[in-house]
């Protein structure tokens, strides 16, 4: 009876084993630089070692950035048994020698395949190779995945995640697993099974209105994330030149607003002062990183102009105020409404603003305003953001 029993469990365990995705990864929207918004196939050994350099050195590191992703054009070609093979001229010690180096910086180490019979930039993918490919990517010492969806023909999305995401699991490695599927397939609504975030649209476009049409996306999805599992508008385009710096500034703190994975896209050894600002805004990347995982929702919607909610962990609160519009405009703001804004208003708790010190997240100073209802000024395509801290939390 008594190896019976032992002989169920085992079967058990081991059909417990396969299945699933590494739990306790990306608990909070992961951060890192990845080498396509700025570089795109003009990937190498240099330019990546000397990413790794420059966020160490530049105080992202500090900041929270953490995972160094080489996106599409480091493979070549598939040899007799089916390894991938590493474009040799660009990468001449081969990937372990650089995922080493990376992790020399204290840094994380992430990679980009596709669940395709060939990349998005015409390099072989995944298909069939999954198991195989995250054997490899373990030995390696990747920690991210980034998974794409081109040429794909009439694969299933979820299925063709879920067969790498047990690739991976059975290759024992726990690696952050990104689908970048755009949205086709509805990941917000399976990607939680499969990964640890998905991408919800098509590419970003370092533009003001490309971006502003992203976020549109973003308004009903905000139930879908959480700790875990996120829902990813795309990578950062700050400090690429195609925006200016309010335009960029509306953009991070709107990726923030909504939990969003920060992944710079950025030249990191060449960053302006203004770029490195917005990057290492240590009170925005607060509210991005904050423990509840709860992503922003939009509570106002007049066209131009907007109001997104975050709640917080602690009872705490964001408020952003974009202007989305080309006319600057001049907004009547009540705080007490602002802290107010959702369900919580009901209930047996309320929110007093008394309680609570309100801070400009951009101005980095507490706003004491003599009542609570005050007119503010956004100029075209800025934003404000303001916490409310609870006077009694221990910030
Ligand atoms: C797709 C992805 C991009 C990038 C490129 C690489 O377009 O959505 O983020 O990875 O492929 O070819």
């Amino acid at each position: 009876m008594k190896s019976y029993i032992l002989l169920v469990v085992t079967i058990f365990c081991f059909l417990n084993a396969t299945g699933q995705k590494f739990e306790q990864l990306a608990k909070t929207p992961p951060m890192g630089w990845n080498s396509w918004n700025k570089f795109a196939c003009n990937v190498s050994e240099d330019l990546i070692m000397q990413m790794a350099d420059a966020m160490a050195s530049s105080g992202m590191k500090d900041a929270g950035y953490e995972y160094v992703v080489i996106d599409d054009c480091w493979q070549v070609d598939r040899d007799a048994n089916g390894e991938i093979v590493v474009d040799q001229k660009r990468f001449p010690h081969g990937i372990k020698y650089l995922a080493d180096y990376i992790h020399s910086k204290g840094l994380k180490f992430g990679i980009y395949s596709c669940a395709g019979s060939m990349t998005c930039a015409g390099r072989p993918g995944g298909r069939g190779h999954e198991f195989q490919d995250a054997r490899t990517y373990a030995r390696w010492g990747v920690d991210y995945l980034k998974y794409d969806w081109c040429n794909t023909t009439t694969q299933n999305a979820k299925s063709s995640y879920i067969t790498m995401r047990d690739g991976l699991f059975a290759a024992r490695r726990p690696i952050v697993f990104s689908i970048c599927e755009w949205g086709t397939a509805k990941p917000w609504e399976w990607g939680k099974e499969a990964g640890h975030l998905w991408r919800t649209t098509g590419d970003i476009v370092d533009r003001w209105d490309a971006m502003i049409s992203i976020v549109d996306k973003e308004k009903d999805l905000a139930k879908y994330a959480g700790p875990g599992y996120w829902n990813d508008p795309d990578m950062l385009e700050v400090g690429n030149g195609g925006m200016t710096t309010e335009e960029y500034r509306t953009h991070f703190s709107v990726w923030c607003m909504l939990a969003a994975p920060l992944m710079a896209g950025n030249d990191l050894k060449n960053m302006a002062d203004e770029t490195s600002a917005i990057l290492k805004n240590q009170e925005l990347i607060a509210l991005d990183q904050d423990s509840l995982g709860a992503q922003g929702f939009c509570y106002r919607d007049n066209g131009g102009y907007q109001i997104w909610i975050k709640k917080l962990a602690h009872k705490e609160k964001a408020a952003c105020l974009l202007n989305r519009s080309d006319e600057e405009k001049t907004v009547q703001v009540d705080f007490n409404v602002l802290l107010k804004a959702n369900d919580d208003y009901w209930s047996s708790e309320p929110y007093k603003l008394d309680d609570y010190k309100i801070r400009d997240l951009w101005e980095h100073k507490e706003v004491k305003p003599d009542k609570a209802l005050i007119s503010i000024k956004l100029p075209p395509h800025s934003v404000k953001v303001f916490r409310f801290i609870k006077r009694n939390n221990s910030l």
